[in-house]
């Protein structure tokens, strides 16, 4: 394939494209969008520079390759003291698994362990407990009028699920939850100077919590995943501080990890299913397309948009000559829409064949997917048992994001 020197595709026709995407409007329905993003080809000019991709077969290529690399803390620190990637929040940040690249990714995702059968069916009893509490007090406040299905439901039922397996106790779940939704900024696409500075203070308080968490643990462990890892460390690692460190990096990722990400899937599939009475009769008729439909909102709209990587070497991708340490944007919520990769894609489907890459891929693949799909699946059966036909008052809000989607409410009533 030829390589372009000039894109046809040029960075002011993106400057234009993105300016709508940061709107209330774009945030709300990003998918039009992207679709023109689309048909100008696989790969685009990003605005500030470094690449935008679209194409679902690149997206793919790119998250599987050895020669993609995550944004590491020498990447960061090469970019300059001015940037946002030297902001106190991202430095921290590049000590998690997520910005590791290998050997050290490797040997910290070994560490990490991962979620077999057993330890889902044993957090599955506390999500079925926890969905069933959330789903009364729903019930409760359905039977008054209309209610808000992420205060009520959405937003409670993951922190219920990472708390309670991390051991973390209830009372300090609401201010958890909140810093987790400030701190998401320092990841964002195009994060505001104000946005980072509230990034970089709820990442200081979530560092202060977290370390007095470690060291409560070598105090008292117990049989709760930090002590395990704690454990782990301790014979990996002679310093017992830098031990402690690489437990506290673990659990504060964790939690970062799981806690909006599964708030937005769960409220999403909830949006899916209140706005379409035939969708909801369909999951309720035939409650086997459950683990379906998740799937299917996992293409449809996933909670993360955009997920980006740094070309180890100089090399073309679609046909666009990328230098070595330029950063490509895997824009995973158009790829989703790629008519070379799902017919109808703009029609929710749960029957089609599933594919997306809403948990990445590769050797970054998300660690948490079997527990968000439990959280999904115990929730969306729940929701069919236990609700009559529940229908949508007003169209979401979404918060001022691009890259990791959340809805600020989802205000449903009985149809
Ligand atoms: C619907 C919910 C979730 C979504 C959409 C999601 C999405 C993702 C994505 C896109 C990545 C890879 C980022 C990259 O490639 O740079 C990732 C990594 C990760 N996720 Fe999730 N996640 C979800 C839930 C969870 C949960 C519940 C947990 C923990 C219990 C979790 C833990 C992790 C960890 C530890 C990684 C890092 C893996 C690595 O870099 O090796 N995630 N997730």
């Amino acid at each position: 394939m030829g390589v372009i020197t000039t894109p046809s595709f040029d960075r002011r026709a993106s400057a234009s494209l993105f300016s709508r995407l940061r709107t209330a409007r774009g945030q709300a329905d990003p998918f039009p969008i992207y679709e023109e993003l689309l048909s100008r080809g696989d790969v685009s000019l990003a605005p500030w520079g470094g690449t935008l991709v679209t194409s679902f077969a690149l997206c793919d290529q790119v998250l599987r390759s050895r020669d993609w690399l995550e944004p590491d803390k020498r990447w960061r620190e090469r970019q300059g003291s001015g940037t946002r990637w030297n902001a106190s929040s991202s430095r921290e940040m590049s000590n998690t698994l997520a910005a590791l690249n290998p050997p050290d990714h490797t040997r910290v995702r070994r560490a990490a362990g991962t979620f077999d059968r057993a330890a889902v069916e044993r957090i599955g009893q506390t999500v079925t407990r926890a969905t069933d509490q959330l789903l009364d007090s729903l019930a409760e406040r359905l039977r008054e009028g209309e209610a808000d299905f992420v205060s009520l439901v959405g937003d409670e039922l993951p922190v219920a699920t990472i708390g309670d397996w991390l051991g973390i106790p209830s009372a300090d779940w609401p201010r958890l939850r909140q810093l987790t939704h400030d701190q998401v900024f320092t990841q964002e696409l195009l994060p505001s100077a104000s946005q980072l500075a509230g990034s970089d203070a709820a990442t200081a308080e979530l560092r202060a919590y977290f370390m007095a968490l470690v060291s409560d643990r070598r105090a008292h462990p117990g049989e709760d995943p930090v002590s395990r890892w704690i454990e782990t460390w301790d014979a990996l690692e002679p310093d017992r501080d830098a031990a402690d460190e690489a437990v506290y990096f673990l659990v504060l990722f964790v939690l970062l990890a799981a806690l909006e990400t599964t708030s937005t899937l769960l409220t999403t599939m909830t949006l899916l299913l209140v706005e379409s009475p035939e969708r909801w009769d369909m999951v309720a008729d035939h409650p086997d397309l459950v683990p379906a439909f998740i799937e299917e909102t996992l293409r449809y709209d996933p909670p993360t948009h955009v997920i980006s990587r740094i070309a180890g070497e100089d090399c073309v991708l679609g046909g666009l000559e990328i230098r070595k340490d330029e950063m490509v944007h895997l824009m995973v919520g158009a790829a989703h829409r790629d008519p070379a990769k799902h017919v109808d894609p703009h029609r929710f489907d749960p029957l089609r064949k599933p594919a997306h890459l809403a948990f990445s891929g590769g050797i970054h693949y998300c660690l948490g997917a079997p527990l968000a799909r439990l959280e999904a699946q115990i929730l969306l059966r729940g929701l069919i048992r236990r609700l009559p036909r529940l229908t949508l008052v007003r169209r979401p809000t979404m918060a001022p994001r691009v890259a990791f989607r959340r809805l600020l409410n989802l205000d449903v009533a009985v149809a």
